[in-house]
């Protein structure tokens, strides 16, 4: 039975692990519903039990159709909307072009493409039902610099940053809109393969948090911080900047 809420309810994607984790953490501190999708659930079940309180797990492959629109539809039964979705959930594999398996590839794009456009998907008809509706896409600065040892990732956000922009034009006059979020280079999991200097990463408590006092924003591209767009775009327009920077990576990451 469906009971509507007059809290906010976010659905979040990737959530117990890197950057997603401390999201989450960081948006359950405010009154709002939480529904944190990954493969594994054992962080987000062993958050603090006021953070809890306010979360619901859900055991969730988004390369899985059907679990990501059993996900959604439980969701919306339980909650009864869908006010805010962070596609988090991400994948990258290290290792040069020509030493990697295209069938790697293929997964990091079944992941970091494809993964948001299943959960785009099956929350855009209750969003344009409520005609109103926030969903963002982390992406990554790679998709304007590229990384050495992250060509098929790197991709994937080029991909994301199009996709987004495209729809987002769709989108006009629906109230629903849709985001680019870019985090800076963050100590997680994901970049564990890659040898970045320190400087060169921020932990992802701090990104979390900062992502999280923007959940609102509805600025075409959102970042923590304005460090992170000065960053951004200086590796944009002078690109040997970005060479200089990842010239130790490319060694390391062979
Ligand atoms: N870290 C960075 O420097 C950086 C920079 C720019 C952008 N980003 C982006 O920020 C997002 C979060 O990255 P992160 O660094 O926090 O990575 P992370 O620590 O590896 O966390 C990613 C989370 O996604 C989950 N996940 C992976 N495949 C999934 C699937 N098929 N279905 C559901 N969940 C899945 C992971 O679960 P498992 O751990 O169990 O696989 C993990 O909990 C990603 O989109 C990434 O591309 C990261």
């Amino acid at each position: 039975m469906t009971i509507p809420t007059d809290e906010e309810v976010i659905v979040l994607t990737g959530a117990n692990e890197g950057i997603g984790y401390h999201l989450l953490t960081a948006l359950a501190e405010e009154d709002r519903l939480i529904a944190a999708l990954d493969v594994a659930g054992d962080n987000v079940l062993d958050a603090r039990d006021d953070v809890t309180a306010r979360v619901r797990y859900y055991e969730c492959d988004v390369t899985d159709a059907d679990d990501v629109t059993t996900a959604v539809n439980d969701i919306v039964e339980r909650w009864g909307r869908i006010d805010v979705v962070v596609n988090n959930a991400g994948v990258a594999r290290a290792g040069f072009f020509e030493s990697q398996p295209m069938a790697e590839t293929r997964r990091e794009f079944e992941v970091n493409f494809f993964g948001y456009q299943r959960l785009i998907r099956a929350v855009l008809p209750h969003m344009r039902a409520q005609g109103s509706g926030l969903i963002h896409n982390m992406c990554s600065g790679t998709a304007d610099t590229g990384h050495p040892g992250l060509s098929g990732y790197s991709a994937t956000k080029g991909a994301v940053k199009a996709f987004v922009r495209s729809l987002r034009l769709e989108l006009r006059g629906t109230g629903v809109t849709c985001t680019l979020m870019i985090p800076p280079s963050t100590n997680t999991g994901m970049t564990a393969d890659i040898d970045y200097p320190e400087w060169m990463t921020v932990e992802p408590e701090e990104v979390g948090r900062k992502l999280a006092d923007k959940i609102h924003s509805t600025r075409p591209v959102i970042t923590p911080d304005l460090t992170t767009r000065v960053g951004l775009a200086l590796t944009r327009w002078f690109p040997s900047i970005w060479r200089r920077m990842t010239a130790g990576i490319v060694g390391n990451s062979e």
